[in-house]
């Protein structure tokens, strides 16, 4: 089972939605689940609605699906060491605005040597100049994965629907392209 960890610093910056939509992608193709390790815990309820399977942190140890993509609180909580070094990949959420791109150095600095990981820019808005937070996150030493998630009403609504059931290909697409990123890495 590949185990892909979604997290960050500061809330706010997708790791949900994010989660759920990378889910609701690989779903498509391998045996998924999705783990919540936030105790706000925002997907629980949602369950029922998106088709996909929502597990305990304990089925990290079970390896009964292909991939578990691995939802995280918005702050440093103490389960997030075991969670980094169980991780096979580990993505960050980034907005593309300065203070995200500074917050984001703590939880790289807590990752584990080696560990396949990326930055993933999120809520990009058209004609939005993201070359200041590129050249601050550039400074990390940490691969900037080349697609990013827009800013996209699809996605707000992430929960709700299923964006592989909507027809927001554009949508679509930039999900799969970020899968095909991470999974070149894995
Ligand atoms: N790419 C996006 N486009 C538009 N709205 C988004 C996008 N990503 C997240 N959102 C919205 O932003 C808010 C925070 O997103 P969420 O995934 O809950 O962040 P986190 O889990 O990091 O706290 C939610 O209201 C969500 O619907
Ligand atoms: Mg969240």
């Amino acid at each position: 089972m590949k185990k892909i960890l979604i997290a960050g610093s500061k809330g706010g910056n997708s790791k949900t939605s994010l989660s759920l939509c990378l889910a609701a992608c690989l779903a498509q193709s391998y045996k998924v689940c999705l783990i919540d390790t936030d105790p706000q815990g925002s997907l629980v309820s949602f369950k029922d609605l998106l088709g996909i399977d929502l597990c305990e942190p304990s089925e990290l140890k079970k390896n009964s699906y292909d991939v578990a993509l691995i939802d995280t609180a918005p702050y440093l909580s103490n389960k997030l060491p075991d969670l980094l070094k169980q991780a096979d990949y580990i993505l960050l959420p980034c907005r593309p605005n300065v203070f995200d791109a500074v917050a984001i150095k703590t939880i790289i600095s807590l990752l584990p040597p080696q560990k396949p990981c990326g930055i993933v820019l999120t809520q990009v808005q058209h004609r939005v100049n993201i070359t200041d937070v590129l050249s601050v996150l550039q400074g990390y030493n940490v691969p900037i994965l080349k697609q990013t998630m827009s800013y996209r009403v699809s996605y707000a609504r992430a929960a709700l629907q299923n964006i592989f059931e909507t027809d927001d290909i554009k949508a679509q697409k930039e999900i799969l392209s970020i899968v095909l990123d991470v999974f070149a890495q894995l």
